[in-house]
């Protein structure tokens, strides 16, 4: 007999586990309230990169000059860029129900509440009773809100109201120096927007190697991007069309002007409506609690991605996914929490795996730290003039590679080798005696292992 699984949110998280669980014979069905894809393909990832897509085209174009591209009269048609980003995701999310289908999950489209343990009530066009021996909770997260006088404003919006925006504004204050503040400065900072960003820790992107977080800071100051620390937003008035933000610098009080506020201060996860109460579902903190295997309190309903807090990321929750199916039909998962990419898609991007220096410092174990500019690398100098760098952090004793950071043109993409060299517990020296091609700014990477040894063969040794 067919076992029986129920997904709840067609994400990353939940679609993924549905294909994964039908690959592996159960009779599957995944119910979703809106687009399936969920935040990433809707209104978070893909949307995101396919505007920055078109912004740094036009970046690229309006300094191309010193590459020998002359172009006049450069100008950015707002309403094409917003097509193509929503081409994109329409092409995506009929694929991912192309997916769906080709799996035979069957997709019911309408919200889902939990009856009891092994039941679940679907309300859509018609309302159902579904029955299941698992149940999978992957209902994602949602903008946290700020609360402080005049954040219901107008003009104070969210991420997915910013993706939509139908003309480019003309100033954006941004509260939250995290992920999505940083790539929506980027993006709205590089086409002519006047940005400051509002941070009221001492830093930005928090958990990010602080060195990395200080060069991405001074890039993007370097672009015009105003970055206030140690500031908290008072309230937020309107002012004619705009608005006016009251901020406060360790007592040094400001206004700013707007035409908007992006409130990106963190995600909370989007489990309010889903029936938890009816089966007593563990929560913590706001986020549903599971043990190792993404199970909840209630051994047969598993919660995976932003619902569970573990790792606010749409690859952590395929990954997620993929584990809780497979756990759940009997298989053995592997699910490597710690071996997490975080990818950040400013210009230049920065990309990190792995522990930063400061949680090397703090676990008290012996490291030694490798650094290789990009200046020193023929592809990247060609790609962004030689900006940014990479940064490897390895055991003292064995050059095991703990950690690995990477800020520069490709980083997102570069990580995924360091990704690999940590599941392996490859050493630097593995790492080194890996042929990485010519030119590419991979070869960066065998620098920076090479450089924990102070060996960097593009760098001139360092004075120790
Ligand atoms: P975040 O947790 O990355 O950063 C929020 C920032 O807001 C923190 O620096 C915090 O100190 C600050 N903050 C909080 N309250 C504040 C206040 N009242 N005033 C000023 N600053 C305040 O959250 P973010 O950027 O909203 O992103 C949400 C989630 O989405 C994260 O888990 C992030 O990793 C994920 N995400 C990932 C992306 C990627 O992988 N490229 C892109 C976008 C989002």
């Amino acid at each position: 007999m067919k076992k029986r699984v129920i997904v709840i949110g067609g994400g990353p998280g939940g679609y993924v586990a549905a294909i994964r669980a039908a690959q592996l014979g159960a009779d599957v069905c995944l119910i979703e309230k809106d687009k399936t894809g969920g935040t990433c393909l809707n209104r978070g990832c893909i949307p995101t990169k396919a505007l920055l897509h078109s912004v740094e085209l036009y970046q690229a174009m309006k300094n191309g000059a010193s590459s020998g591209i002359l172009a006049e009269n450069l100008r950015i048609d707002w309403t094409i860029v917003q097509r193509r980003k929503q081409t994109i995701v329409r092409r995506l999310v009929n694929g991912v129900d192309g997916l769906l289908k080709a799996n035979g999950v069957k997709v019911y489209k309408g919200s889902a509440r939990i009856l009891n343990k092994n039941a679940v009530e679907f309300c859509g066009l018609q309302k159902e009773t579904l029955t299941a021996d698992y149940i999978i909770l992957a209902v994602g997260s949602e903008p946290a809100l700020i609360k402080i006088p005049g954040a219901d404003l107008p003009q104070v919006i969210n991420s997915t109201f910013a993706l939509d925006l139908k003309q480019i504004p003309q100033s954006l204050v941004i509260i939250g120096g995290g992920v999505i503040g940083m790539e929506f400065a980027a993006l709205y900072g590089a086409i002519g927007t006047s940005v400051t960003i509002v941070e009221m820790m001492p830093e930005i992107l928090p958990g990010i190697d602080k060195e990395l977080a200080a060069a991405l800071k001074k890039e993007l100051a370097d672009e015009g991007i105003s970055i206030l620390t140690n500031t908290k937003v008072n309230e937020i008035s309107s002012a004619g069309d705009g608005v006016v933000v009251s901020i406060d610098s360790g007592g040094d009080t400001r206004q700013l002007s707007a035409e908007y506020v992006l409130v990106a201060v963190g995600r909370r996860a989007a489990i309010s409506s889903v029936g938890l109460e009816q089966v007593e579902i563990a929560v913590e903190n706001g986020k549903i609690k599971t043990n190792e295997d993404f199970q909840t309190n209630i051994s047969n309903i598993y919660a995976i991605g932003d619902c569970n807090g573990k790792c606010m990321l749409a690859h952590a929750a395929s990954a997620q996914g993929i584990a809780a199916a497979e756990h759940a039909l009997g298989h053995q998962a592997i699910y490597m929490g710690n071996i997490v990419p975080a990818c950040i898609y400013t210009n230049p991007e920065l990309a990190a795996v792995g522990m930063t220096e400061e949680q090397a410092k703090q676990s008290g174990q012996e490291y030694k730290v490798g650094k290789f500019p990009l200046a020193g690398n023929g592809k990247a100098l060609i790609e962004n003039n030689g900006t940014g760098f990479i940064k490897i952090i390895a055991g003292a004793k064995y050059g095991e590679i703990l950690g690995v950071h990477i800020l520069g043109p490709r980083a997102t993409d570069l990580i995924a080798e360091a990704a690999l060299a940590i599941r392996l517990e490859a050493t630097v020296d593995e790492l080194v005696s890996t042929i990485h091609a010519h030119p590419t700014i991979s070869e960066a990477m065998a620098e920076a292992a090479l450089a924990v040894n102070n060996m960097a063969v593009h760098w001139p040794p360092q004075k120790l």
